[in-house]
């Protein structure tokens, strides 16, 4: 690999976040959504994101599935790699909340240390969501039949089974996908922003 690149210089420029946030008339935040793979870390986004559309509020979504099929496709499933997805998606987050659209990312992010290192990167535009779901839960839900071959060996690091997850302490928000339907997570969310 190629020595790190210096004599790089952070340029400001003329048009800035707050500019962007004039002209669409929002307050940009990145609301990350974390929790197991069968979770409703999809569903909940994806419902919330539809709601905050009609509500006239420009959105985008980074979903785990769908980056690892482009930007993140080098990556696995390894510790290492997981970070480096974490890492990556921390930043172009962070970039696209500059662009001044509410951002909402939902990855497993297993790590308590990898999500704390965004809410640094962010600062209080950070909001964690807890998509919280009991590990037998969604391993009946099973949508794609993934616990069912992690459980049979055919999938090795499965968050839950042979991959850690770790809870998040303090999450600003946290969502109970096994209590609560669809429109209820969503209200809660809708509810903590107070647009
Ligand atoms: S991570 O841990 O944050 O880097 O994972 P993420 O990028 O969110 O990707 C999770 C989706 O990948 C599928 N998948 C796996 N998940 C966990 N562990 C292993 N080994 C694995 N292999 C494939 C799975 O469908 C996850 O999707 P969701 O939407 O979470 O169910």
């Amino acid at each position: 690999m190629e020595q790190k690149a210096t004599n790089i210089v952070w340029h400001d420029m003329n048009v800035k976040r707050e500019h962007r946030e004039e002209l669409l008339s929002q307050k940009s935040v990145l609301l990350w959504f974390t929790g197991l793979s069968g979770s409703g870390k999809s569903t909940v986004a994806s419902a919330l994101e539809k709601r905050l559309h009609e509500m006239g509020k420009i959105t985008y979504l980074l979903d785990g599935d769908n980056i690892r099929h482009g930007l993140n496709s080098d990556l696995g499933f390894s510790e290492e790699d997981r970070i480096e997805n974490i890492r990556r998606i921390g930043e172009v987050s962070k970039l696209i909340v500059d662009a001044g659209i509410i951002t909402i990312s939902t990855f497993i992010s297993p790590f308590k240390k990898d999500r704390e290192k965004i809410r640094d990167l962010l600062g209080k535009d950070f909001i964690e969501v807890f998509i919280d779901c009991p590990l037998e839960v969604c391993e009946q839900r099973d949508p794609k039949g993934i616990y069912k071959k992690a459980r049979n060996g055919e999938i090795k690091n499965f968050t839950g089974i042979d991959s850690p997850y770790e809870n998040p302490e303090n999450p600003e928000i946290t969502v109970s996908t096994y209590l609560n339907n669809l429109d209820e997570c969503v209200d809660k969310i809708i509810e903590y922003l107070n647009y």
